[in-house]
């Protein structure tokens, strides 16, 4: 056996071991509530098409007519090649939903992060992050090499006491370091929970620094217009970097940035995810862009209510308060091979809820992760609340948002 094998057997081996080997499932009908997997109906409880837009007609359209005038790739990275009318109609469309003055769109969320991140910080900067930041926050950060202090997850207070402790530190030093950067989601991904924007706002101006929300899974279902939790909170103006994901509420694929025109050039510029990968193919640009039309109309408004009433539902199904309220509902478990065994036994029973571990939740926080979209019907969530009662055993400990 070769050095690389047994290192590739040893790992698998270590992985396995810890109840945290993953396999890809197959399915073979389009991502929508009922999926065909290996021939069996399920019923998903995974996707973050909170809308139900990913299998929308006129989404699905404006794919076809994207490909048919523009085909199927964009050819190359935007400054090789240049923007195409999609991505052009996409970026206008989402500076104008966000009220910024522009946008720039990446073809993932995750290289959106890392992007921003990396052109708008040095090792010199610190940023302030939030403990249960997504993965490609954490990432970005990272690559950035600028100074990181972790605040407790959604806790303003000890948010204030670590710029607090950054501002005493650099007047006793004298030290000329860069600048203060809090990076939070408004809504967390595997807790469904919100992010104090109000108060996270307020220690920014007090502190002077910069602010960067994540916007992931919130886009298309908070405020007026639906164009995040920010714009509920009533801070979008305070905040310098708008983060979103296409691939989410949008029913599309893809990232993207809201801001300044300056932020924007300066990302088209320096974000090497930008500069050096391909542009989002145009049928995906095109169906975010139909999205987006969608989520604004009195349609979206009407498939966020039904949203609402199907997340209020299940939090009451399974004894929850009403509040906080997003479409991600974690059923914490705890133990990873339980969490596992637990989810196996609802796709027996032809529902389809993802047991999420280490590395995407923290060790021993191992959980069911429920989540919601416009396109269940009532019968499906009593279906869903009554397969939990039957087969979480009263032993498992379970906490929820
Ligand atoms: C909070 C958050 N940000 C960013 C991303 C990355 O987005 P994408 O899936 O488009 O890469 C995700 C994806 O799961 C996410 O949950």
């Amino acid at each position: 056996m070769s050095s690389f094998t047994k290192y590739l057997n040893d790992s698998l081996a270590e992985i396995h071991e810890q109840n945290l080997y993953r396999t890809l499932r197959e399915i073979d009908s389009p991502q929508d509530i009922v999926l065909k997997n290996n021939g069996q109906s399920v019923i998903s409880f995974a996707s973050n098409d909170y809308l139900g837009l990913a299998n929308h007609p006129t989404v699905r359209e404006a794919a076809k007519r994207a490909i048919d005038e523009f085909g199927g790739g964009s050819g190359a990275s935007r400054l090789v090649t240049g923007s195409l009318t999609p991505h052009r109609l996409l970026e206008n469309h989402l500076a104008k939903f966000k009220n910024t003055e522009a946008a720039l769109c990446f073809s993932s969320g995750y290289q959106t992060a890392l992007g921003a991140l990396t052109s708008v910080l040095s090792a010199n900067d610190t940023v302030f992050s939030d403990r249960l930041n997504h993965a490609c926050l954490i990432d970005g950060i990272r690559l950035s090499k600028a100074q990181v202090r972790i605040f407790d997850h959604n806790n303003a207070k000890h948010l204030r006491k670590l710029l607090q402790e950054e501002r005493t530190q650099r007047a006793a030093t004298q030290s000329q370091r860069g600048q203060l950067l809090i990076v939070t989601e408004s809504v967390f991904s595997m807790d469904g929970d919100l992010a104090p924007l109000s108060e996270i706002a307020t220690i920014k101006d007090d502190f002077d620094a910069w602010l960067m929300v994540d916007e992931a899974h919130a886009t298309g279902l908070y405020g007026k217009h639906r164009s995040g939790l920010a714009e509920q909170a009533n801070v979008s103006d305070r905040i310098d970097i708008h983060m979103g994901t296409l691939g989410k509420a949008l029913g599309a694929a893809g990232g993207y940035i809201c801001g300044s025109m300056a932020l924007r050039a300066l990302l088209i510029n320096r974000a090497r995810s930008f500069i050096f990968s391909t542009a989002p193919c145009p049928a995906a640009a095109a169906a975010a862009n139909a999205a987006l039309t969608i989520v604004k109309s009195p349609e979206g408004e009407a498939r966020c209510q039904r949203l609402w009433q199907r997340v209020a539902q299940l939090r009451q199904g399974l004894g929850l308060p009403s509040k906080p309220t997003s479409p991600i509902i974690p059923y914490i478990i705890g133990d990873e091979a339980m969490s596992l065994d637990v989810s196996q036994r609802l796709h027996k029973q032809g529902l389809l809820v993802p047991a999420i571990r280490f590395p995407s939740v923290a060790k021993s926080q191992a959980r069911l992760r429920i989540t919601l979209s416009a396109n269940h019907t009532e019968e499906q969530i009593t279906q869903l609340l009554t397969a939990i009662r039957t087969i979480v055993r009263p032993s498992s400990t379970q906490k929820t948002q």
